[in-house]
């Protein structure tokens, strides 16, 4: 299976008052065809600025320093402002977090598809209609309703319509960052569903960003994990659950309930991801990890594979390695 997108040592910084936040730093992951990235760690921990700069989104006072987003063989970082629109929507699009955001309540909501799709790709109108209504029955509204307002619909049709709206003009790869924020619970759950069954059927792939570690183990091919801007560790959900070797996340694992074992003794990982301005010298977790050495706070660890497709950036890796 090939990558659809390759992201080679991502930084992104922010200028503030108080100095440089190095909010991503040197974040490199791959996103096979087809497939379902979950990316999480704590808040704070740059998983929206890696997406906003694949996106090309971060704006002043941020700023990709450094870095590719290779997306079907040409990198986003370097492309023109032409090339982004030309590619955005027809290679990449995002589900954002709040459809309210998304959606503008002067205009019904199959006329924004129209729209999106006829500023995009050269279509006629009549197939640009014709496309909306099988967007809005692929997201589970009737076509009909192509002409009502957003308020006309309910938190989770309107997230659907923001989905229908992502996969308009049929892209290869979907940011969904947090979007089901806002929603109830059962809400929640059906909009997820929703968009794993389109990931399945449209063999689309998809960056799946979120705090529900539950919710994107179940539903994720492979996980990344990040830590105060870096990627401390990614591999297969399967690998993820039962073979963590990252402290943070064995942390995160021990810190999450489970359902299927109620006994399961919850640890929170003490103390709080660093301010990212002067973030801890060496390893950026060590103040938090109970297995940190002196070598931690001085080296930086690097992902390195520590089995098959299984990447960690702990040095207990390396000295299980060298005995
Ligand atoms: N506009 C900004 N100005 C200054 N710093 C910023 C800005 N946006 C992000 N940052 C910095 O980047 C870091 C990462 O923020 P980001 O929003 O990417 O985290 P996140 O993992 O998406 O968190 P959450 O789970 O809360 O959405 C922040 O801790 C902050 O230091
Ligand atoms: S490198 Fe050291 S401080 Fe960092 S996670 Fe590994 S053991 Fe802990
Ligand atoms: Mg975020």
């Amino acid at each position: 299976m090939g990558n659809v997108l390759t992201v080679e040592n991502l930084s992104t910084y922010f200028k503030t008052d108080k100095g440089i936040a190095k909010a991503v730093e040197d974040v490199s992951f791959t996103v096979k065809k087809g497939e379902m990235l979950g990316l999480i760690g704590e808040s704070g921990c740059g998983k929206t600025t890696v997406a906003q700069s694949i996106l090309r989104l971060i704006e002043y006072p941020g700023k990709v320093v450094n870095g590719k987003a290779i997306l079907d063989g040409k990198d986003l970082i370097g492309a023109t402002d032409q090339e982004l629109v030309d590619r955005r929507w027809k290679e990449i699009s995002v589900i954002p977090q709040s459809a309210m955001n998304a959606l503008n309540p002067v205009y019904s909501v199959g006329e924004q598809i129209v729209e999106s799709i006829l500023l995009h790709e050269k279509v006629s109108r009549q197939d640009a209609i014709k496309r909306t209504k099988d967007l809005l029955e692929l997201v589970g509204i009737d076509g009909g309703r192509w002409k009502s307002y957003p308020h006309e619909f309910s938190g989770g049709m309107k997230q659907r319509v923001a989905i229908a709206m992502a996969l308009s003009c049929n892209p290869k790869l979907v940011i969904s960052d947090e979007s089901t924020t806002g929603l109830d619970v059962l809400t929640q759950a059906q909009v997820i569903a929703l968009i794993k069954k389109l990931q399945r059927t449209l063999d689309l792939s998809v960056i799946l960003i979120s705090h529900d570690l539950p919710m994107v183990t179940a539903i994720c091919d492979r996980i990344a994990i990040m830590y105060a801007g870096k990627i401390i560790e990614w591999s297969s959900t399967t690998d993820i659950l039962e073979d963590a070797r990252h402290p943070y996340s064995q942390g995160l694992l021990n810190a999450t309930p489970d359902l299927a074992n109620p006994d399961k003794e919850v640890i929170s990982i003490p103390g709080s991801v660093p301010n990212l301005i002067n973030p801890p010298e060496g390893c950026r977790f060590h103040p938090r990890c109970q297995f940190a050495m002196d070598r931690c706070k001085k080296e930086v660890p690097v992902l390195k594979e520590v089995k098959k497709g299984h990447f960690a950036a702990c040095f207990l890796e390396e000295s299980d390695v060298n005995g």
